[in-house]
C-alpha cells in the first residue's frame, strides 16, 4: 500500500532527502547526494510527485518542470524512479500519469523526456502512455 503526494516544500519530512538519495542511487551512477535544503529548492522549482510506503518512506518519485517560452509551455519529466523492491506494481505508471495530468492542467503543449535505450522497462512505460520517440531519441507527447 502506497500513498501518492505532491511534495511541497512545507511538507518535506526529515527522512525525505535520505530516501530520495536511496532512489537516486538506483537511477544514476555516482549521484550527488541531496540534503533537505536542496530538496526544498528542488520542490520549489519542479513539481515532485512521490509515493510513500506505509512507514512514510518515499519509495518512488518523478519530477515535472515547465518552461514558459515564446513557442509555448514545454514540460520536462525527469528522475522517474521506483525502489527496486516496489517495481512491477503500477507505481511508476501512476507517477508519470499524475505528472502528465499536472502538465495538462498547466496548459503544457509538449511534454518531453529523455530515456536511454537500455532502460527497457522505462521505454515500455513511456511508450505505453503514448510518448513517441523523436529523431533525437528524446520522447515527447503532444496534448
Ligand atoms: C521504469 C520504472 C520507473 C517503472 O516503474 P514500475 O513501477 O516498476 O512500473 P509499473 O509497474 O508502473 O509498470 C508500468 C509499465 O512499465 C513497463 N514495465 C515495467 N516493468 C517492466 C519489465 N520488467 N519489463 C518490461 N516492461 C516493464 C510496462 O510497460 C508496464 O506496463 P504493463 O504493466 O501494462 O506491462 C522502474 O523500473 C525504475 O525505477 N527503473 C529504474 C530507473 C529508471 O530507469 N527510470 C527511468 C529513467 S528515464
Amino acid at each position: 500500500m502506497v500513498n501518492y503526494e505532491h511534495l511541497y516544500p512545507e511538507f518535506i519530512r526529515c527522512d525525505d532527502a535520505e530516501d530520495i538519495n536511496h532512489l537516486l542511487a538506483q537511477l544514476t551512477d555516482n549521484p550527488t547526494p541531496i540534503n533537505t535544503e536542496r530538496l526544498v529548492e528542488i520542490c520549489t522549482n519542479a513539481m515532485t510527485c512521490v509515493a510513500r510506503d506505509s512507514n512514510g518512506h518515499i519509495v518512488a518519485m518523478g519530477t515535472l518542470s515547465v518552461r514558459d517560452i515564446p513557442t509555448g509551455k514545454v514540460g520536462l519529466l525527469d528522475d522517474v524512479v521506483v525502489d527496486s523492491s516496489m517495481r512491477g506494481r503500477g507505481i511508476g505508471r501512476l507517477i508519470v500519469k499524475d505528472l502528465m495530468k499536472v502538465a495538462k492542467t498547466r496548459r503544457v503543449s509538449l511534454l518531453e523526456l529523455t530515456c536511454r535505450p537500455t532502460r527497457t522497462e522505462a521505454n515500455f512505460l513511456y511508450e505505453g502512455l503514448g510518448f513517441k520517440s523523436s529523431p533525437t531519441n528524446r520522447y515527447v507527447i503532444k496534448f
